[in-house]
């Protein structure tokens, strides 16, 4: 995608995995968290403080997670030259890590210096061949600026931190197809091998103008062969970043190995539209016919109408089967949305790896923050609303550092009488609706739910919050992460994102949330899961004072909060940046 350097265009609980095991000797602790005068850590920078940075400059696409011999090994689409998009430098970073938390760096394991690579290694994946040898699928702008593929394989596959990558002779493994307009031909899929024990791998190519994820075919995963039929084809031009992974049955919170097949095993479809970020479709892949049957044939071919991964600020996502805890683990590109990165020296974060699984009607994902995250949670604070919250209620959670927290709630609705009648207008338009109806308008059920990042006066604060509509005889539940007082500062963007859950409000009648807050990201789970939604906001508060956290209730009809336990996090290792 041409990159600008500001923007683009139930069960709650976590999976059964085991505990990780630490590899000690790839990390050292990073200095110590700053201090300032109020006693509360302040990030330096603006950086965020548990998730996923290069120290400097600029990231974006999740390229080829991979769990091998023990360490977890993250690749990225980095600049080694600076904080913006690298036209024609863009290199593969490459951290280590024993728990998917803390992370250090080793180095570029690809860089754009042959001729098939010229102009940037651009995105791709990571397969473990048999033998335990890791390859490396990619996407190469060659000298004559075409997109080409090309493999590169792990030097010495002993070496635990992988450090070096050899690119054969006889790269690209797969030209430029005569038919391809555009120059949109790129981004490999995870490699998988069918019953048949061939590789085979997607590609995103516009054919002809038709966006369709190809699929190429090798004994050897040297020579590739196209097939005559593409695996998907969409009514819109450009895809990017496309992943196809198996599933464990629905409602079972595991993971498969990108090659599990079988007649029960359901497969997800993940692509990104250009225009519209990452949506995905559950359906049924036969590896000898290499077709895939979607579930919901009725979305159509256009990715933008399935269901999205995520309703907030979200793209390029990348998921990897986790052998040591038998889970799939996605990882996920947030830009920036200030268009600040150059000032500060450094753009773009990867969200925090969630953990996912096919909720039980076999038509959604779950997505769930990896339970490694529990080993930075340090001083907890509970909170008990008990007795119902009059209209205009606010509470604030006080005793941590809520600029680096995990926030989990559930609020419970004892009637629905208040809820306003939705117009049928905004059904297909719920971020519409979100911003129509902002947390601070006073409504009948909600909006009620949590300000984060608040400064004390109130003036800014970023709320995620739900609001009860009556529709047709029953009731639509809108989540909401509502920007547009996250901060003071002019000429940033800050819109409102919406979506409506996918609940049954009138027989459960309570409604849960999760919240991940750091610094300048907050990545919002509602309903266990089922509906997420990610946001970058830049309080100005934030560079001098600490920020707060609040649960609130604008709504004239009562709500209890049953549960609310915010954790203070502590500052990860992460490339030896952090919060620092
Ligand atoms: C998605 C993308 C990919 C491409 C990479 C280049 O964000 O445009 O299609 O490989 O970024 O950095």
């Amino acid at each position: 995608m041409a990159k600008t350097n500001s923007s683009f265009v139930s069960s709650p609980s976590s999976p059964p995995i085991g505990k990780p095991t630490t590899i000690a000797f790839v990390f050292s602790l990073s200095s110590s968290p700053l201090r300032t005068m109020d006693g509360l850590e302040h990030p330096r920078n603006g950086r965020t403080a548990y998730h996923f940075q290069p120290a400097k400059f600029w990231q974006n696409d999740p390229n080829g997670p991979l769990y091998h011999n023990g360490m977890y090994h993250f690749f990225y689409q980095y600049n080694p030259h600076g904080a913006t998009w690298g036209d024609g430098t863009l290199s593969w970073g490459h951290s280590v890590s024993g728990d998917l938390v803390n992370w250090a760096d080793v180095g570029n394991a690809l860089d754009p210096t042959s001729p098939f690579d010229a102009n940037g290694c651009w995105s791709g994946s990571a397969t473990v061949l048999p033998g335990g040898r890791p390859a490396i699928l990619y996407t190469g702008i060659d000298a004559n600026r075409v997109q080409v593929q090309n493999v590169a394989f792990a030097k010495n596959p002993a070496d635990p931190l992988l450090r070096e990558w050899e690119k054969p002779d006889c790269n690209p493994v797969m030209p430029m197809p005569a038919d391809v307009t555009g120059n949109n031909f790129r981004d490999p899929t995870e490699a998988w091998r069918g019953r048949d024990g061939l590789w085979r791998v997607g590609i995103v190519a516009e054919v002809g103008g038709v966006g369709s994820l190809l699929v190429y075919r090798s004994a050897d995963f040297l020579r590739w062969e196209r097939n005559a039929a593409p695996l998907h084809a969409s009514d819109v031009p450009v895809l990017e970043c496309p992943d196809l992974f198996p599933m464990a049955p629905p409602g079972v919170a595991e993971g498969l190995d990108v090659s599990a097949s079988g007649a029960g095993v359901l497969h997800v479809l993940k692509l990104t539209d250009f225009a519209k970020e990452d949506h995905y479709m559950v359906g049924r892949y036969d590896d000898e016919a290499d077709t895939f049957v979607p579930a919901e044939p009725e979305r159509g071919g256009d990715p933008g109408n399935w269901r999205r991964l995520d309703h907030g600020h979200l793209y390029a996502s990348k998921s990897f089967y986790d052998g040591r805890n038998k889970r799939r683990v996605l990882w996920a590109w947030v830009d920036e949305n200030d268009g600040g990165g150059v000032a500060r020296g450094w753009a773009g974060i990867q969200a925090f790896p969630r953990a996912i699984w096919l909720d039980a009607d076999g038509k959604r994902l779950v997505q769930w923050p990896i339970e490694e995250i529990e080993t930075l949670r340090r001083k907890r604070v509970g909170l008990q609303w008990a007795t119902e919250v009059e209209a205009g209620g606010r509470k604030e959670i006080a005793g941590i550092v809520s600029s680096q927290a995990d926030v989990e709630a559930v609020f419970e609705i004892p009637n629905l009488e208040e809820a306003e009648t939705l117009d049928p207008k905004w059904l297909q338009d719920p971020k519409g609706l979100s911003a129509e109806m902002g947390a601070s308008g006073h409504g009948g059920v909600g909006p009620f739910g949590l300000l984060v990042l608040a400064s004390g006066d109130l003036e800014e604060h970023t709320a995620v919050f739900f609001r009860v509509f009556k529709h047709d005889g029953k009731y639509k539940v809108l989540m909401c992460t509502d920007l547009t007082r996250s901060s003071r500062k002019e000429g940033i963007n800050k819109p409102s994102y919406g979506a409506f859950l996918d609940v049954d409000v009138e027989k459960d009648r309570s409604i849960s949330l999760r919240t991940l807050i750091d610094h300048t990201v907050v990545e919002s789970f509602g309903d266990g899961g089922r509906t997420c939604m990610t946001a970058r906001v830049y309080p100005e508060h934030a560079a001098t004072g600490s920020s707060r956290l609040y649960a609130f209730n604008y709504g004239a009809g009562a709500v209890k909060v049953s549960k609310l336990e915010a954790w203070e996090l502590a500052t990860a290792a992460v490339n030896g940046g952090g919060a620092m």
